[in-house]
């Protein structure tokens, strides 16, 4: 038999070999010590002249190194087990990935609301000075509308000026005035301090949104617009919502805004109103040509009658098993 022929055969027996048994059988077939085929081909050799010894000896022994590489692989295929089919019907494996927190989630839909009417949203330091946080706020030092905000003050000792962790996200107006011209309008999304017991409605940090709007002829009905506006967005078309008049020192006139409960009670969710003269007057706009509300919404809140979540304090708790199921 020709090495051409025996090389055929040799790869098609160890190819269509079903079992170990089978391979071996092959294996014994051609390179069984005694009575393969290759190997008498090989003992042959010694009694060839030099020339042939040369040609059909390289190429022999070439055959040899390759059936003995196939039949490896053959019995390694066979060692791994049947080969399973990928059956492109089943449901895929679902990867365990992490998640927003409820907090983050609502601030991102806040953004994104306010985002498509048209305000631009910028942030501000928690770390505050005085003057932003209250002076020029309307609220200097003597004014009793400072006990609204317990404040976490903080020991400066690079300069005079004094610093405190922001109560709300108000102090973001007067820096914004100071810096832009009107019109705009802008909501300020940011972590907030308070100096308080903690109880199920109250942390001693959490999250505001401040809006702003200012320009020639802004009124507090374009803000029941906005906001309803963002109420619907929010909650949904059948949200109900009320006005009450209030007082915070930078607005005039002042409102609080409350949203029903699905039990009926209504909850205080903001609040807001016309920005005050002494604002304006402090970042150096003339009051004369502008006016503009103001707000100031609790994201804990928002989002605490949103899911119906009983306990502020669960968000800032780490638990997993309660920030899984947002
Ligand atoms: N800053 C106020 C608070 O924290 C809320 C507010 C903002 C009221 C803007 C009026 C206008 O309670």
């Amino acid at each position: 038999m020709d090495l051409t022929a025996l090389k055929a055969s040799a790869i098609q027996d160890i190819e269509r070999a079903n079992n170990t048994q089978e391979v071996e059988a092959a294996r014994v077939k051609y390179l069984g010590r005694k009575e393969g085929e290759l190997t008498a081909i090989l003992r042959g050799l010694k009694d060839m002249t030099p020339e042939e010894k040369r040609t059909l000896g390289t190429a022999a022994n070439e055959l040899r190194q390759e059936l003995e590489a196939l039949i490896e692989k053959k019995l390694a295929a066979f060692a791994r087990g049947p080969r399973t089919r990928f059956d492109v019907t089943k449901p895929g494996k679902k990867l365990a990935l992490g998640h927003a927190h409820p907090l983050t989630k609502i601030d991102t839909q806040i953004r994104e609301i306010f985002s498509s009417l048209n305000f631009s949203v910028v942030e501000g330091p928690e770390l505050e000075e005085e003057r932003y946080n209250f002076d020029a706020l309307n609220i200097p030092g003597w004014h009793p509308a400072r006990d609204m905000w317990d404040t976490f003050w903080v020991k400066n000792e690079v300069s005079a000026k004094r610093m405190l962790m922001r109560t709300h996200t108000s102090p973001m107006q007067v820096r914004y005035m100071e810096a832009h011209k009107a019109p705009f309008q802008i909501i300020v999304p940011g972590r907030t301090f308070r100096y308080e017991a903690t109880d199920a409605s109250h942390e001693i940090n959490f999250y505001q949104v401040e809006g702003l709007v200012v320009g020639p002829d802004v009124t507090l009905a374009n803000f029941k617009f906005v906001i309803e506006a963002f109420f619907k967005r929010f909650f949904g078309s059948e949200v109900e919502f009320r006005f009450r008049p209030s007082y915070f020192p930078f607005v005039e006139p002042g409102v609080e805004v409350d949203i029903r409960l699905p039990g009926g009670r209504w909850l205080e969710v903001m609040g807001a109103g016309m920005v005050h003269r002494n604002v304006f007057d402090a970042v150096k706009y003339d009051f004369r040509n502008v006016q503009g509300f103001a707000f100031g919404m609790g994201l804990d809140r928002l989002a605490m009658i949103k899911y119906g979540i009983p306990d502020i304090r669960l968000f800032y708790s780490g638990d997993l098993r309660f920030t899984k199921q947002f």
